[in-house]
């Protein structure tokens, strides 16, 4: 899974950074292509000569080689890599890296990456533990980057607990196991939709709601990731995609939500219905502005959307998908399941406005996936993008 792959391998100055050698010798191994780039501090604990005996490739830690003034691009090495591994990863570089404090070779490819990026922090049990440090780690999950978690086990400073950078082994394994899923929804369509909808009552005013598109946005870019082709039917959100195997067709209304959908449901292999589709419009959207009149009340009449899920439920061919997703305020489960049925869907992913970190405008969720044979699945509070890898791995695994 790793041959011919360009890896770039980051160094930060932590004791781990000896474990270092050996990553890079079993990403050789793999049959990647691997480029090291040593923070300044990284240099104090492990030679830059060993890293380049072993990749084959001059070390890089400074923007210029000072003696032949040779300067290394940041913006060609993001495009170069495939992936990026940081192993160690100290608090420093974890924090700059939250932050974009882009002041080092490092952490300036690291932003100019387009490749995904894997995190091995490794620090002592107490900094590892600090608030600021969680909160970096969260932030850098909610970019996307990948963190492999430290193990448990004797520190440096000899106390025991959670800050061992892990093996190397278990490194290169999370690596392989991540091309090796790029590969799962490969000549698959997918159809996404996401966000609002937005329903005229005049040119200035509309119905709408409070999704912002995240978790559709994510499950679009997770399929993408996994090498499908991704047809995204989106509200109106301030997102965009981050993978370039998706292809964003906004909308605004639900009518013209389902046009597009009826577009490209025919030709997909799976549909998933994330947007949150307004269930009534305006009856007669006025083409000029309403104006304020005397009478306290006014009346807007409305008239029922039609459903997309269901239509495109009623349309399914044997062998197609379609997942939709169910957001509740009370008899969460039993709701969920009637939507399954009703709309004759495969699987629903069931979130309520009960649970914290739940819903609309959050970066997590906690859904439970129930598919049609009635097996429910209720999965822990993750981001957006972990929620909606467990909705794809749950589809892969058991179609
Ligand atoms: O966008 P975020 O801020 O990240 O928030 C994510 C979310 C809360 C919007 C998302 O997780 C979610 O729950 N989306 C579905 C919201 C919704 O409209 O649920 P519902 O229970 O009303 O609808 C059930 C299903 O039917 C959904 O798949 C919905 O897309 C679909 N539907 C609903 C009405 C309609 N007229 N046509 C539809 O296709």
């Amino acid at each position: 899974m790793l041959n011919g792959k360009h890896i770039i391998l980051g160094i930060t100055g932590g004791i781990a950074a000896y474990k270092s050698a050996m990553l890079a010798r079993l990403l050789i191994k793999a049959g990647a292509e691997v480029q090291v780039i040593m923070t300044p501090s990284a240099k104090e604990f492990i030679t830059p000569v060993t890293l380049a005996a072993l990749t084959g490739n001059p070390v890089i830690s400074e923007f210029f080689t000072a003696n032949t003034g040779e300067w290394h691009s940041h913006v060609d090495l993001g495009l170069w890599a495939d992936a990026m591994i940081i192993a160690p990863a100290t608090a420093c570089t974890i924090a700059k890296m939250a932050n974009g404090v882009a002041d080092n070779m490092l952490v300036t490819s690291y932003l100019s990456a387009k490749s995904p990026v894997f995190v091995a922090p490794a620090m002592d049990l107490d900094m590892m533990a600090h608030p600021s440090t969680t909160a970096n780690i969260d932030k850098l999950r909610s970019y996307g980057n990948h963190i492999i978690e430290p193990a448990s086990g004797e520190l440096a400073s000899h106390l025991v607990g959670k800050g061992r950078m892990q093996e190397p082994e278990i490194i290169v394994a999370e690596m392989q196991k991540y091309f090796a899923k790029s590969q799962l929804l490969k000549g698959k369509k997918v159809l996404v939709t996401a966000g609002p909808t937005y329903e005229k009552i005049d040119p200035v005013r509309f119905i709408g709601n409070y999704s912002s598109g995240k978790m559709g946005y994510a499950i679009a870019d997770e399929a993408a990731r996994r090498g499908a082709d991704v047809i995204l039917v989106s509200g109106p959100v301030s997102l965009r995609p981050a993978q370039p195997g998706v292809t964003v067709v906004p909308v605004e209304s639900a009518k013209q939500m389902l046009h597009e959908c009826e577009n490209f449901f025919n030709t997909c292999d799976i549909a998933v219905m994330c947007a949150a589709v307004a269930d009534y419009a305006p009856a007669n959207p006025a083409d000029k502005k309403i104006k304020r009149e005397k009478q306290d009340v006014q009346v807007i009449n409305l008239v029922k959307n039609p459903d997309i899920a269901a239509t495109l439920g009623a349309e399914k061919k044997s062998g197609q998908i379609l997942v939709g997703f169910a957001l509740e305020t009370d008899n969460e489960q039993t709701n969920a399941i009637d939507k399954l049925k009703r709309k004759n869907l495969d699987l629903i992913a069931l979130n309520s406005l009960r649970t914290p970190g739940a819903g609309f405008g959050t970066d997590t969720n906690v859904i439970t996936l129930i598919d049609k044979n009635g097996t429910v699945t209720p999965l822990p509070l993750m981001t957006k993008p972990e929620a909606a890898a467990a909705l794809w791995d749950y589809l892969t695994e058991n179609r």
